[in-house]
């Protein structure tokens, strides 16, 4: 049903796409009923905040270029990643403005400061998506629900403790970025599934910069106290599940509690296949990419953006996480085109694909 909501999403964006190419580029006055496209050969710029996580350079970068070529071929894409830097993308937005970008696509590094970015923008008539991470005051917001990952990410912990016949016990939680408004959402889902569950939330750790070595060093300086009563632990996505799962096997946790994760990392799949790490979170990365270039061209051409809802008065398209585990892998990722069953079933997973029935 959610792996159905998630191609319903990516339909509705590709039905959405047609008319934004026609009205990015001015092909059709009939359907936009204004003059033909200001927005063809537009400057629009992608700024996104990292590369530890696979997923900025893999999935959102290829996906909005190809998009954006769609949507409007004459435009030009102007591309940053700031390394989790704040100052300096506030530099490569800045630079993009100089430049004479008309749209700023903009997944800050730090949501607050952020704020700065948007009003030199305004300042300048250039419009800004917030793309996956909320900024105040920006023209439109795409993303996914948030707090629903949390949720889903407690639900799925709490529902393979169950499985194994526990109802108490140590958890540990390993958010993600103070600086992200999105760690937050995720957080505020988790605890309202944690709280409450009959197990105990021990040590609770916000990672700076989603780094996973911190998260790793977090893991680790928490063991001695947490190890005897340890059941499982929430890690916010792939990246600190990973420095996670390494400081529980350094540490000696055999076998190895459940760990969280969101992203659908190859590298998070491929350890739920070997039962290292227990779930993720797929959020579908296409539609989202696709969505925020549909907008772009709209935004670029002064027309308003296409969106479902709001969010803190900002026009907002929300579209909807999938919670992964071993057992439905192949109804996700891999019937969505995210991986092919060989990029994940490699020689070192080939018997634990077997047996969970991928090869
Ligand atoms: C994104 C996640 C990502 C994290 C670290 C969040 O804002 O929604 O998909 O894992 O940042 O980059």
């Amino acid at each position: 049903m959610n792996t159905r909501l998630t191609r319903l999403a990516a339909v509705g964006m590709a039905a959405g796409l047609s008319l934004a190419t026609l009205a990015g580029c001015g092909g059709n006055q009939a359907t936009t009923g204004s003059s033909p496209g200001a927005g063809s050969g537009a400057k629009i710029a992608l700024l996104l905040p990292e590369t530890k996580t696979t997923r900025y350079e893999t999935f959102d970068k290829p996906y909005f270029e190809e998009a954006l070529k769609t949507e409007c071929s004459s435009c030009t894409l102007i591309y940053n990643n700031a390394n989790q830097d704040a100052a300096k993308q506030q530099q490569q937005a800045e630079s993009a403005i100089t430049q004479g970008a008309k749209v700023l696509v903009l997944d800050a590094v730090d949501g607050k400061s952020a704020v700065t970015i948007v009003n030199q923008a305004k300042a300048k008539g250039v419009k800004v998506i917030a793309y996956d991470r909320f900024v105040a005051g920006s023209d439109y917001y795409v993303s996914f629900d948030n707090v629903k990952v949390g949720q889903l990410q407690g639900t799925t912990l709490v529902d393979i403790l169950h499985q194994s016949g526990k109802t108490s016990g140590d958890l540990v939680m390993v958010n993600g970025a103070p600086t992200d408004a999105n760690a937050a959402d995720f957080k505020k889902g988790a605890h309202s599934v944690l709280d409450g569950s009959g197990f105990t939330i021990k040590a609770e750790y916000d990672t700076p910069d989603w780094s996973p070595d911190k998260a790793q060093s977090f893991m680790e300086s928490q063991l001695t106290t947490v190890k005897p009563n340890l059941v499982g632990v929430y890690a916010a996505n792939d990246g600190t599940a990973g420095g996670v799962i390494t400081a529980l096997k350094a540490g000696g946790v055999s076998p190895i509690v459940p760990v969280t994760g969101q992203d659908a990392e190859l590298t998070g799949i491929q350890r739920i296949i070997s039962g290292d790490q227990a779930m993720t979170v797929y959020k579908a990365i296409k539609p989202q990419a696709q969505d925020a270039a549909k907008n772009a061209a709209l935004l670029a051409d002064g027309k308003a953006p296409a969106s479902a809802t709001t969010q803190d008065g900002v026009p907002a398209t929300l579209l909807t996480p999938v919670a992964v585990t071993k057992t439905n892998i192949k109804d996700t990722v891999v019937q969505d085109g995210f991986y092919t069953i060989a990029q994940i079933c490699t020689t070192q997973y080939a018997d634990a694909c077997k047996a969970a029935g991928l090869q």
